[in-house]
């Protein structure tokens, strides 16, 4: 008997629950797969609770509740000066993770291409599999993971579709700035193509970066998908909420593969996430606040350990060069990284089509607890300083 289909050839199981799983077969600290290990607001928890209790236990409407459509639609607005309209502009997805496949789904023919960026998020490999579509990855290289225009321009073709933007970016915790949004902007405008941005971590930005999204640029809103989630903003990542937003016309897309998907998502969680929306600033300036305090942390240790570390600007990941401590391959390293050290991590070349670009990077989470990050850096510099 065939045990899968041929588009799902090669994508295997992600690397993230790979390396969790190793993590707990032998209780090494988990640094690997990105969820923090502790709860988002207990007030979002307890509405959550009360939606729970009050019935709001049906099928949602596909495309949201309407108090969380408008909830998007006024953070957009809050945030960025974006003027969407919650009821055509915004759909409610199981996690960024759905909009982005249906997205893919709604929009890409077979044969058509999608310029992404990689390192790419795991899952962009597999929507664009599944639509059929061919990815023309644009590298973000060591070690200072800029976007490069003129790989940008050669990646476009007749037959390219989409790109698919991911910033702040993970693995790398680059934060796109406004010249290469600018430049990103211009190829899809001169080529009248659609960007799809996954925003997922618009929040989590350190040192001053700005999270700029795409769609605030002249001429982008129209052809701009934008894309994000509860599950980073608040430490909610099982909740699995997320959305896009856009002009119509792109929404109707993503809601045109999801109806078929999952019809509509968590009913009950949907109206906590509409208020946790709403939430002051000063909460996720706070929760901000924490995580860079963590990065500091983490990133301190690595160094401490002999590490090649790039300080991120946003996202909750360390990039690290393994090379100073004389490893070469990330992959090896990481595998052998319990065993030798208690400790688990990523390693990046997993995310590449140019492998050699990836290999002697590996990607640490630094959403943990103070006490977690301790453990690990003592393990570390024990193993390697
Ligand atoms: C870039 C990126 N997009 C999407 C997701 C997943 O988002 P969600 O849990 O909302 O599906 C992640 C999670 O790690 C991510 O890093």
């Amino acid at each position: 008997m065939k045990q899968h289909s041929e588009r799902m050839n090669g994508l295997g199981t992600t690397i993230f629950a790979e390396m969790s799983a190793l993590a707990q077969r032998t209780g090494a600290v988990n640094l690997g797969q990105g969820f923090p290990d502790t709860d988002g607001p207990a007030s979002v928890i307890e509405a959550a609770v009360a939606a729970l209790r009050s019935g709001r236990n049906q099928y949602a409407p596909g495309p949201g509740v309407p108090e969380l459509r408008e909830a998007v639609a006024a953070h957009q607005w809050r945030f960025y000066g974006l003027d969407v309209d919650p009821d055509a502009e915004v759909v409610v997805t199981t996690g960024a993770t759905e909009a982005v496949a249906a997205a893919l789904l709604g929009l890409v023919d077979p044969g058509d291409e999608v310029v992404v960026l990689e390192p790419y998020y795991d899952s962009y490999v597999a929507g664009i599999r599944m639509a059929g579509g061919v990815r023309r990855p644009v590298t973000l290289r060591a070690p200072d993971f800029r976007l490069d225009v003129s790989q940008l321009r050669a990646a476009v073709s007749s037959r390219t579709r989409a790109v698919l933007l991911n910033s702040p970016h993970n693995p790398t915790g680059t934060v796109l700035d406004a010249r290469e949004l600018r430049a990103v902007a211009d190829v899809a405008i001169e080529h009248d193509l659609v960007v799809i941005t996954d925003e997922v971590y618009e929040h989590l930005t350190f040192d001053g970066a700005v999270h700029l999204p795409i769609a605030t640029l002249p001429g982008m809103a129209e052809r701009t998908l934008s894309i994000s989630s509860a599950g980073k903003t608040f430490a909610f990542t099982g909740w699995k909420v997320g959305w896009a937003t856009g002009p119509a016309p792109l929404v109707q897309a993503v809601l045109a593969a999801k109806q078929f998907m999952t019809f509509t998502s968590g009913a009950p969680l949907q109206p906590a996430i509409a208020g946790a929306l709403q939430l002051p600033d000063e909460v996720f300036t706070e929760h901000t606040a924490r995580l860079q305090a963590r990065r500091d942390q983490l990133c301190a240790g690595l160094t401490e350990a002999g590490f090649g570390v790039r300080v991120p600007q946003g996202t909750y990941f360390v990039t690290t060069d393994i090379s100073p401590l004389g490893y070469d391959d990330g992959v090896e390293f990481c595998l052998a990284l319990p065993e030798r050290a208690g400790v688990v991590a990523v390693p990046h070349q997993v995310f590449y089509d140019d492998v050699e670009a990836g290999r002697p990077l590996v990607r640490w989470a630094f959403c943990k607890q103070e006490s977690v990050i301790d453990e690990a850096v003592t393990r570390l510099r024990r193993a390697f300083g």
